[in-house]
């Protein structure tokens, strides 16, 4: 590229920046599925028709999401990714879809999408190639595939970032941001810039793609197994003074998809990843079969506490706050109406272990809290921040509290209603015998 095509480049993008995409969206994490886990870039439909990437499977998973429970509960945006494109762009540059797979075309498919009531999601690459060599979105076609987006009614988009370097980055994802909003229709723009780039500052700068995406890949892709999630949550864990601060409404770290439901994690891990995506306030996007759910995994994922917890309206991430010797991890977040989520994760691989403590340790304030436990169901009433408890965290799993206050904050509750849910749980689970022991 010429001196003059980079500086003309330049010009833009702060044009580019100065009208940040800020159109309301992801005021909570994103929720929904997405085909990449689970269904990769199988494009056999000869001999594998339910499993191929088409738009069959995406009708299935929307009819799954809008008949079963899904939608109401948030999962909102049914998210195509890569591997749906036809080689060739059309003869106006327009990328299309492979018509053996997509007969009937995106927009097409966007209308059967939203007549369910739901929001559909679609993938693309800043750079020559998507990663599994499909078209990509150089610079020049940035603002070509935005306009096609929006025509087609779509309501989100995940820019991946295969074959690019960083200064088409650089200038690549705030272009695309600017693109979006030009259309005029509001998307929720998912951005794997930084999982290109290391994920840390220096290299990534944080604030300005809070002001530029809305969600964003930070660390690597999610694989079928306890190993995958481990080192996906050990990660940002350790890197949580640089990730924690970045997140807030509008503006995401996304650990990458869940995996709950497939064949690599027991119903404890399950539990552990939908806890620590919660408590992180990570995207709930699923990537699994939704037509065959254990339905264990299904409770897990439709837990509607623990759902509240990762959709909390104040959106301040959690962090971890204890790593103990004995492999247990404590995290911790602040939710609206003075209330809070703990988690206690075992990475132990031996046996149930059997861990004491008192909430005066986890940072709480003199006083008696409520405790919900969001898995077991169970409920504490009176436990005193001084008191001894312990709690029974099996290998690999978690125990998970949603806890509150007993008297009533002085702080104002202006709106309670995002807690009418979880009081509805709290009276059905009220008579349960609690799980907790106080010492
Ligand atoms: C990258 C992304 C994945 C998925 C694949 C598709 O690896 O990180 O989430 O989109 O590309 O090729």
């Amino acid at each position: 590229m010429g001196s003059s095509a980079v500086s003309g480049l330049l010009v833009l993008l702060l044009v580019s920046v100065s009208y940040g995409l800020d159109n309301g969206l992801a005021g909570t994490p994103p929720m929904g599925w997405m085909a990449w886990e689970r269904f990769r870039c199988n494009t056999d439909c000869i001999d594998d028709l339910q499993n191929c990437i088409s738009e069959a499977l995406f009708r299935d998973m929307a009819d799954r999401l809008s008949e079963d429970g899904w939608r109401e509960l948030g999962y909102e945006y049914l998210i195509i990714d890569d591997c749906w494109m036809l080689d060739q762009r059309d003869k106006e540059g327009r990328l299309q879809p492979d018509p053996s797979r997509f007969p009937g075309g995106i927009a097409k498919l966007a209308r059967y999408v939203h007549d369910r009531g739901l929001k559909l999601g679609i993938y693309a690459d800043m750079g020559s190639h998507t990663c599994m060599g499909f078209p990509g979105t150089p610079l020049h076609k940035i603002q070509i595939d935005a306009q096609t987006f929006a025509s087609w009614g779509v309501d989100y988009l995940k820019f991946d970032g295969c074959y690019s370097n960083p200064v088409e980055q650089m200038l690549g994802y705030p272009m695309m941001s600017a693109a979006l909003n030009d259309t005029g229709r509001p998307m929720v723009y998912s951005c794997s810039w930084p999982a290109y780039l290391g994920g840390l500052p220096p290299n990534v700068n944080y604030s300005l793609l809070g002001e530029i995406c809305h969600l964003w890949r930070n660390y690597d892709d999610i694989e079928d197994s306890w190993d995958s999630v481990q080192d996906i949550i050990q990660w940002f864990s350790d890197n949580q003074d640089d990730l924690q601060p970045a997140a807030g409404p509008g503006r995401w770290n996304d650990p990458d998809m869940l995996i709950i439901g497939n064949f690599g994690l027991s119903v404890d891990q399950a539990r552990s990843q939908m806890a620590l995506w919660a408590v992180m306030a990570s995207p709930l996007i699923m990537s699994n079969d939704l037509r065959n759910l254990d339905p264990n995994m299904r409770a897990i994922l439709q837990n509607k506490v623990a759902i509240s917890i990762n959709q909390d309206p104040m959106g301040v991430q959690g962090r971890r706050l204890l790593q103990k010797k004995s492999g247990i991890d404590v995290y911790w977040r602040p939710l609206s109406n003075s209330c809070s989520a703990l988690v206690f994760l075992s990475r132990r691989t031996d046996m149930p272990y059997l861990y004491h403590t008192y909430l005066s340790k986890l940072n709480y304030e003199a006083g008696s809290y409520q405790v919900y436990d969001v898995f077991s169901g169970s409920t504490r009433t009176g436990l005193n921040s001084t008191s001894k408890f312990s709690v029974s965290i099996n290998p690999s799993g978690v125990v998970m509290w949603y806890v509150s206050p007993e008297e009533p904050s002085s702080q104002t509750r202006s709106d309670p209603a995002p807690h009418r849910e979880l009081d509805s749980e709290f009276r059905l689970h009220k008579s349960s015998i609690g799980r907790l022991t106080v010492l």
